[in-house]
This record gives C-alpha cells, sequence and structure tokens, in this order.
C-alpha cells in the first residue's frame, strides 16, 4: 500500500478492501497500534453503514477512509463526544472548502446538504477500565459522484451542489487537520463546552417542528439538542420532553 506521512498521521492507499473499518479492526486484533492511522480506500467491496446497512460508493469517486484515534482521554460515557468531533470536522472542512453554509449534522451521524444525505459516520470503540481505548472512525462521504443508485435515500454529492470536481486527497488532508483541532478542544472542559455549542448550532432541524416515527408511531415533534449520552432531546406538541435513542426514533421526509 501507498503510504504519506501528513502531520501526525499516517496515511495509506489502496485500491479496493472490503471495509476500511474492518480492516483497522483487523490492525487493533493483530495487536498493532492504530492511532493516527488512515486508511483511504477507492473501492470497498463490504462498506458498512450503520446497522446492516451497506454503504455504496462508485469506484474511485468519493472518500472512504478509517481514521484510528487513541480516545484515552474520554470516559466511555462520554463516547458520543468522538461523532461530535468528527462531525464538526467535516463541516469544519467543507464549509471553507466550497463556501457553502447548508451543510448540516443529522443526529447521530450523517452529513446533510440541505434535505440530502451527503455522506456518514461509523465508529467503533474499544473499552479499558471505564475509558475509551482505541476508537475506529469510519467516514464515507460522497464527492465527485454525479449519479446515484435509486435505492439509496436521498443521497447528494460535493459535485451537484457545486458543479465542480474536487481533489480527494485535498479534502481528506483538510478534515484531518479539523480533527486535530477539534481533539485539542475536546481535551478541555472548555473546549468540549465550544464543541457541544456547535454541533447544536450545526444540527439538521433544530427548533423545527417536524415528522418522526417514534416507537412505530407518528408523532410532531422538535429538535431541542443533546441528553446525556448523546441521546436526541425532543419536544411534544403538548411540551413534554422526550429522550430518544437511534433505535426509537425515525426521521420522516
Ligand atoms: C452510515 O451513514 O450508515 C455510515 C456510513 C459509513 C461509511 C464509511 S465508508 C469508510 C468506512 N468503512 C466502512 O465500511 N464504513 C465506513
Amino acid at each position: 500500500m501507498r503510504q504519506v506521512i501528513f502531520q501526525n498521521f499516517r496515511l495509506m492507499f489502496t485500491e479496493e478492501i472490503d471495509s476500511t473499518n474492518q480492516w483497522m479492526q483487523s490492525r487493533i486484533k493483530a495487536g498493532e497500534s492504530i492511532s493516527n492511522l488512515v486508511l483511504c480506500a477507492d473501492y470497498q467491496t463490504s462498506g458498512k453503514g450503520l446497522g446492516e446497512n451497506h454503504w455504496h460508493s462508485e469506484k474511485g469517486k468519493n472518500l472512504l477512509f478509517s481514521l484510528g484515534l487513541d480516545a484515552g482521554f474520554i470516559a466511555a460515557s462520554a463516547q458520543f463526544l468522538i461523532t461530535q468531533i468528527i462531525a464538526l470536522a467535516v463541516v469544519d472542512e467543507l464549509s471553507v472548502l466550497t463556501q457553502e453554509k447548508d451543510f448540516r449534522i443529522k443526529w447521530p451521524n450523517d452529513i446533510f446538504y440541505q434535505e440530502k444525505k451527503l455522506g456518514g459516520v461509523l465508529i467503533s470503540n474499544t473499552i479499558r477500565n471505564g475509558q475509551l481505548d482505541e476508537s475506529v472512525i469510519g467516514v464515507g462521504l460522497n464527492v465527485n459522484q454525479a449519479n446515484f443508485p435509486e435505492w439509496i435515500p436521498r443521497p447528494v454529492s460535493l459535485r451537484q451542489i457545486v458543479d465542480r470536481e474536487f481533489d480527494l486527497q485535498e479534502i481528506l488532508k483538510g478534515i484531518l487537520k479539523c480533527f486535530s483541532h477539534r481533539v485539542d478542544q475536546a481535551k478541555s472542559m472548555e473546549g468540549i463546552g465550544i464543541i457541544n455549542n456547535e454541533y447544536h448550532q450545526n444540527l439538521f432541524r433544530t427548533g423545527e417542528w417536524h415528522l418522526y416515527e417514534i416507537n412505530g408511531e407518528i408523532a410532531e415533534l422538535r429538535i431541542k439538542g443533546i441528553g446525556e449520552f448523546g441521546m436526541l432531546v425532543m419536544e411534544t406538541r403538548e411540551g413534554k420532553t422526550i429522550h430518544c435513542d437511534f433505535k426509537t426514533i425515525r426521521f420522516l421526509f
């Protein structure tokens, strides 16, 4: 595999792999440190999405990478912080790169542009003595793909948004720079306050009434913010506050 050192990251590039997240997991199992290791692939034969979902991406068109983080400074109960850090890093980079303002984070782990899905994040953590150990952070971002298969719900790519093609490695490096900055922020209470505020400011649909499916029923709800353990805090029309995990709530479009 081709290797490049970029700042404190070791970047590895491959043409094809089953899943970059899976590859990182196998490095952990083999007893290797994955801290600051990044694997970027042109194509995944078995790209994983959240739950049972498959992550589709046309060969060579989009950004597909996994990043290893030594997350030992984060308590296991605060692991949602990693989701916040990477989602903000992606939005930070895309906003500067495109000068567009409509990138949002759709709770818990999607990157949206307006009402469409631009990317997704898939994280798996290992825990040791109540603290996180190594974390595998997988990111799939639609960049230069012009058309998507019909079965993908509401996809969009950067190319469709700004009508030009992008250099994938340049975006990767930009995201990694923003990521390092957010990781530094996450090491102080003040920085965590900033992360929480900015995550909230960038949260898709915050403060707007929309229909959701909650425990199998349809209800009109409004997102208030993020609660303990990264739960989504919502308000009902009757003024009741409810805390949802990602299995109980479904966004309707
Ligand atoms: C989702 O929205 O469901 C999360 C998608 C995450 C996809 C990325 S692509 C790179 C990394 N390797 C994988 O197998 N999945 C993640």
